[in-house]
């Protein structure tokens, strides 16, 4: 089986970026150990960023051809605008994990609201970069189980 692992807006300036909120390490450090976790179980990984809306929901419909059982997204600031990745997610019936670096429910409120939470199988915020390595802990969980 396969996560696919879909990271968005900004998220490929991880390391540069705001580093006291966001940390040091980079979308392909991130990337590279979440290859390492999940293959030690047998399972595939695939590794996608876009900071275009369009493009992130044309990699959510081509999940369901190229056989993605769960989706591990960072929505990053589409969280809180996007109905269409949302309605994406829904059209290809794919179980999805959201995560976030931080925990937008400690900074401004208008990251209080996540078009993704109420849809989402859980929500992992606010570990940093092993907010990403608990929650492929638990897809793979989830894959093991089913
Ligand atoms: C984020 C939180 C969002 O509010 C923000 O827009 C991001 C990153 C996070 O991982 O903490 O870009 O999703």
């Amino acid at each position: 089986s396969k996560i696919l692992l879909l990271h968005g807006p900004n998220l490929n300036l991880l390391g540069q970026r705001e580093t006291d909120i966001y940390g040091d390490l980079s979308l392909n450090d991130i990337n590279s150990s979440a290859k390492k976790q999940v293959e030690k179980d047998g399972i595939d990984l695939e590794t996608e960023q876009s900071n275009s809306e369009s493009e992130l929901i044309n990699i959510i419909h081509q999940a369901k051809s190229n056989n993605v059982s769960l989706i591990v997204i960072n929505p990053a600031a589409y969280t809180h605008t996007s109905v269409a990745i949302r309605d994406a997610l829904l059209a290809v019936e794919i179980p999805f994990i959201e995560v976030h670096l931080s925990n937008p429910h400690r900074r401004e409120p208008f990251r209080h609201h996540s078009y993704f939470s109420d849809v989402a199988e859980a929500v992992v915020a606010g570990f940093g970069a092993d907010s990403y390595r608990y929650a492929l802990d638990a897809a793979i969980n989830i894959i093991k189980k089913n």
